[in-house]
């Protein structure tokens, strides 16, 4: 074969690695888009026409491999352990005081990390180069999701070498997570298409995930943080600091939030600034992790049953008010789908205003026998749409209204047809000309995914629908 060509793939594979790492890891990219992808589109032509130079690392592989039958299980060299929780500052008083009795030392200092709100993986790295990553399971067996691992664009698929060094096995452990404003588009997206919508960021991830044709999970805009490691070998650490030092240098996302090597007034202090912190960040975090930051000590700690005594998780407050539903409305999707939705009385939430929840069907409200001017419990927690999770029942005044479905579409007037997807009713105006669908099918065609038109936003399609332009 013409050396040409074979280093035209080891420098395009080499380059587009790098290109890659700067846009999903360090969010600072120095080529456009369409540089980017003119250059993978040369790669995978070199690929398709001399196979032999598609090695396990080229950024090509990251668009799905062929569809699997079933997930193979694998068990992890290291169990996966979960967290013991503390929801008060006295809690974590008392974690360090167990600690110093056990160690019976006086120098313990934590690092504090945010608790991701996503789904546990382990990812496994033979001389440099991703070999399998694997769902926690039952901590102790976990499914094999290589393939759609490596679709995550910000997973490193290579080690970067560290001060000249490829450690000969490293496991990693991290939190597969979905973006708020990536998963708001993705369920848009879904309900536009018809599609069942997903509760939340971490549910919509462990979907992903969970696709048996890795070329669906790489549609997904799945992210990944990592904060701790399994098996090692040809590598250590003396502190969880030193840890996520190497992990950020070998290539890996690891969170901004973290905090290392600190006493335990630090720790109650930066609790606060992360709760603070909460509704600002980009993805879901249910609380935060501490531990122990010298690693000896850790092993000295040891684990109990199914967590370690070395960390534990200091939980959020879930963020729930109680509010009145003054009216339910129905909005009507790209496919015509009839979705109610309730108009509550805004009430802060967590430091957001709260004005409208989802009520996903007809059935979801017959379930919860929720009425027109009923108290409710609101909860954000987790979830980026607000959502109702009860009733206040014994608050009910007589006041309290039954919603029914319209008989026909509240913008076209015309008839509706019931349908049933999943053991759930869909009401749909199947009115191909309804003012509604038309709009939605509008911000469709300019989304992002689709014609990508810079500028025709939501305002100018419903004016220019409305004018009948
Ligand atoms: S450490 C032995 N660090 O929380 C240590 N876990 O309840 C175990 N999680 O299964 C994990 N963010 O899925 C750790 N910064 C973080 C984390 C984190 C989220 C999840 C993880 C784990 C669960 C434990």
């Amino acid at each position: 074969m013409d050396k040409k060509i074979v280093d035209e793939a080891a420098a395009l594979q080499k380059e587009l690695t790098e290109h890659s790492y700067r846009y999903h890891v360090l969010d600072d990219p120095v080529i456009s888009d369409a540089e980017y992808d003119r250059m993978l589109r040369r790669l995978i032509q070199i690929e398709t026409q001399f196979p032999q130079l598609s090695v396990p690392d080229s950024p090509t592989k990251r668009v799905g491999a062929p569809p699997l039958d079933a997930f193979e299980q694998a068990d992890h060299s290291l169990p996966m352990l979960s967290l013991d929780n503390a929801f008060d500052d006295q809690d974590v008083k008392e974690f360090h005081q167990r600690i110093i009795k056990n160690l019976s030392a006086d120098d313990i200092t934590y690092t504090i990390e945010p608790k991701l709100d996503g789904v546990a993986v382990e990812l496994r790295y033979e001389q440099g180069v991703l070999t399998l990553a694997t769902t926690r399971g039952d901590g102790v067996t976990g499914e094999v999701i290589t393939e759609n691992v490596r679709t995550i664009r910000s997973v490193p698929l290579r080690l970067n070498p560290v001060d000249g060094n490829i450690p000969n096995i490293l496991e990693v452990r991290g939190e597969v997570i979905i973006k708020r404003d990536k998963f708001e588009s993705l369920n848009h997206d879904r309900e536009n298409m018809g599609e069942q919508v997903f509760a939340n960021p971490r549910n919509a991830a462990a979907g992903s995930l969970r696709q048996l044709d890795s070329s669906i999970t790489a549609s997904r805009p799945l992210d990944i943080f990592v904060y701790g490691t399994g098996l090692l070998e040809g590598i250590s650490f003396s502190t969880q600091a030193e840890l996520l030092d190497y992990l950020k240098s070998a290539g890996f996302p690891v969170n901004d939030h973290i905090k290392k090597n600190i006493s335990l007034d630090a720790v109650l202090a930066g609790y606060r600034e992360l709760d603070a912190l909460r509704q600002t960040l980009a993805y879901d975090i249910d609380g935060m992790v501490i531990k122990v930051n010298n690693i000896e000590y850790q092993h000295r700690l040891g684990q109990k049953i199914k967590s370690p005594r070395w960390a534990i998780a200091y939980k959020f407050a879930a963020v729930e008010e109680i509010t009145k539903i003054n009216d339910i409305v129905v909005q009507v999707g790209r496919t015509g789908t009839l979705t109610p939705v309730a108009l509550l009385e805004p009430v802060n939430i967590g430091g957001v205003i709260v004005s409208r929840a989802t009520l996903h069907n007809e059935d979801e409200i017959k379930r919860k026998d929720i009425r027109i001017n009923d108290s409710v419990l609101v909860i954000r927690s987790g979830d980026v749409i607000p959502k109702i999770i009860k009733v206040i029942k014994d608050q009910r005044d007589g006041s309290e209204k039954n919603f029914s479905m319209p008989e026909v579409c509240p913008v076209c007037s015309k008839s509706i047809e019931k349908e049933r997807i999943d053991k759930s009713t869909i009401n749909r105006c199947v009115n191909f000309n309804c003012q509604a669908q038309i709009k939605e099918r509008l911000r469709h065609f300019v989304s992002k995914k689709a014609f990508n038109i810079d500028g025709l936003g939501k305002k100018i399609i419903e004016q220019l629908v409305d004018e009948q332009l």
